[in-house]
């Protein structure tokens, strides 16, 4: 594992409890999505962290497992979802059997991947899992998101990376997290080069939502 991704880990099991605590309730677009797929036996949600978006699976498949590659994340996510199955894996290596999920989720996962080929192997991961026709939503930060009003030019300059802070709520530290900060065209051409269709690319709320499909057999 590169030194960035470790850096990545480390940051979301130090901010884990806080981080928690402010991501209660799953996203409309998460929400809309998992309403529109036809459900099935088995959902994954893949950088599942603390949980937050698995009692929208439970509802819609038999199984339900996340994967998350922060333990502390993950013992949150246990805790607050006893219907479902958690494993720690990095996202690029699932440890998962290949072709069992019939719906996926991997909201906000992709952009913490620090080079082009870590977000490929990525996709093509989330292509392995899913079954024929099986249906999947991804979400990254856009570069239209308010967040970067005022630094594009930086962040561009800087092959769209860089690092976001977390504020504690508590004791006010900062930790730095590593961000590629995605441009439409960008996520569209790294989406075409993968085999899973692309059924959707939105920009909602200054993330982009891609609607994808595993190809049938
Ligand atoms: C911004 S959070 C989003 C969590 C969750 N999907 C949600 O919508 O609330 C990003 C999550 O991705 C996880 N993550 C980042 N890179 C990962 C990787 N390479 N493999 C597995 N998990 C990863 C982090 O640990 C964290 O839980």
């Amino acid at each position: 594992m590169s030194d960035e991704k470790r850096g990545v880990r480390r940051v979301f099991d130090e901010i884990a409890a806080d981080f928690a605590r402010t991501r209660q309730r799953p996203w409309p677009e998460i929400e809309a999505f998992v309403e529109d797929v036809p459900g099935g036996d088995v959902a994954l949600d893949i950088g599942c962290g603390n949980g937050r978006n698995v009692p929208l699976l439970v509802g819609a498949c038999s199984r339900v497992v996340g994967v998350d590659f922060s333990r502390e994340l993950l013992a949150i996510a246990r805790t607050d979802n006893p219907d479902a199955a958690f494993v720690c894996g990095d996202g690029t290596h699932l440890p998962i059997t290949a072709g069992v999920a019939d719906v996926a989720l991997c909201v906000a996962v992709l952009h913490h991947l620090p080079s082009t080929a870590e977000r490929a192997a990525l996709l093509d991961e989330l292509h392995r899992v899913l079954a024929p026709g099986g249906r999947a939503l991804l979400s990254v930060w856009a570069i239209e998101h308010s967040a970067f009003d005022g630094e594009r030019d930086e962040i561009r300059a800087n092959d769209n990376d860089t690092y976001v802070p977390w504020t504690d709520h508590d004791d006010g530290t900062t930790h730095d997290r590593f961000y590629h900060i995605f441009e439409r065209d960008e996520l569209r051409t790294l989406l075409e080069a993968s085999p899973l269709g692309v059924e959707r690319l939105d920009l909602l709320n200054g993330n982009y939502y891609a609607r994808l499909v595993a190809p049938e057999g």
